[in-house]
């Protein structure tokens, strides 16, 4: 059988080629493109969505370790570009949803000095932006709409990103428009703009530019099944699939890079193509997640709106997340784990507010399964076929 897994870039060898080319000037006509689109004119890229981020936190006016509310299942990148910016961040627990809430937040500002919020969109999910930026003008808190899952997308009919008194964007693998690299922070302020408008952020030398471009299209694109298998041998010799509890908890060094001048204009290519992307995206999310609906103790946490990269699934059957994962991965389907809670990784229990019992029991239930773009119709009923054969294993069939 052939691996099922969601497409990781959305560029190809032609892409390349054409941006191989891209003058220097293709970064501030990829910024133009994003101001164009989102409407916002304070922008500024960089290499990676935590370069950018760090350069916007680095701006702000608070004291050091002044507290910053993030939600307890994000990407570890965030807290780290946090305490690289010299900031405490405080962690707090998610709904049923994955997101927080004005509820789950509020709880958290009414005994502690929160001054800034950070709220990402997980899996191309939204959170309930309009409510919290309620909340945040009400408490004189400062909001940070977090898109990097969720470029493209719109929540109420606006952009997920421009929410906040500063946003982010990633074209990151994986991303809803899955690059190399990228990031864009957008500011509403326009004196907290020019701060970053002339952050110091170095040019990549080219080789670097170029091995990276051309691992991505080797390992991400084009030699994908080989890599997994590769995996999988490798990981069947070690561990299991899900621990990911033992990150290091040391900040992981890494240089403050501009946006490269091929990925600016591998951006620009993806962003033209935005819509027939989503469109293929939503037919085999959407008919995906009709299947598996049918199927007792399988909720989807996807909506059919969304053109999912990865689907977010709850086991309701009683079977662990972990299992479902190890079953799924051995009929060849990339099937991962969502974040693992921040406050269970090593060296970040310290900063949970309080409890935390969503989150870790989210992280036991949900998972995400790969949106088979690639596959279409054999890639949906593998998937199906797949998560009737475990339900059947465990006695729930
Ligand atoms: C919610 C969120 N914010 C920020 C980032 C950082 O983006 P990048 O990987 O481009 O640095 C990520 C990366 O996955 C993310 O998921």
């Amino acid at each position: 059988m052939q691996y099922i897994f969601a497409k990781p870039v959305d560029w190809n060898i032609k892409n390349l080629l054409f941006s191989a080319f891209a003058a220097a000037k293709a970064e501030q006509r990829m910024e133009n493109e994003i101001r164009r689109m989102y409407g916002i004119q304070q922008i500024k890229s960089a290499s990676l969505g935590r370069t950018a981020l760090k350069a916007g936190l680095n701006a702000l006016p608070f004291a050091e370790n002044s507290r910053i509310l993030i939600p307890d299942i994000v990407c570890p990148t965030v807290i780290y570009t946090i305490l690289k910016a010299g900031y405490r961040p405080l962690l707090c627990d998610v709904e049923d949803d994955l997101h927080i809430s004005v509820r789950t937040i509020s709880g958290i500002c009414r005994h502690q000095d929160i001054r800034m919020i950070l709220v990402p969109h997980l899996y191309g999910l939204n959170a309930p932006i309009d409510e919290i930026r309620k909340y945040c003008r009400d408490a004189g808190i400062f909001l940070i709409d977090d898109a990097a899952q969720a470029v493209g997308l719109k929540y109420r009919g606006q952009y997920l990103g421009t929410y906040g008194d500063m946003g982010l964007l990633s074209f990151g693998p994986y991303k809803n428009i899955g690059i190399s690299r990228g990031g864009f922070l957008f500011w509403n302020d326009q004196n907290l703009f020019l701060h970053t408008k002339h952050a110091e952020l170095k040019t990549e030398s080219f080789p670097d530019v170029w091995k990276r471009l051309l691992s991505c299209l080797l390992k991400l694109h084009y030699g994908r099944p080989f890599f997994l298998s590769f995996q999988e041998m490798k990981k069947k010799k070690t561990d299991k699939h899900c621990d990911q509890k033992r990150l290091p908890p040391a900040i992981p060094e890494e240089e403050d890079y501009k946006l490269s001048a091929p990925e600016a204009n591998l951006i620009r290519c993806a962003l033209k193509q935005m819509d027939s992307i989503f469109t293929k995206r939503l037919q085999t999310a959407r008919d995906l997640i009709k299947k598996l609906k049918q199927l007792e103790g399988i909720e989807c946490l996807a909506s059919e709106k969304i053109p999912h990269v990865k689907i977010p699934i709850r086991l309701s059957c009683g079977i662990s997340a972990a299992s479902a994962v190890d079953f799924l991965r051995s009929l060849k389907i990339e099937a991962e784990r969502i974040y693992c809670p921040l406050h269970l990784r090593e060296g970040f229990g310290h900063y949970a507010a309080a409890a935390l019992p969503q989150s870790e029991k989210l992280w036991e239930q949900v998972i995400l399964i790969p949106n088979p773009v690639r596959s279409g119709r054999p890639g949906i009923s593998g998937i199906r076929k797949a998560f009737e054969q475990m339900l059947k294993k465990a006695g729930r069939i």
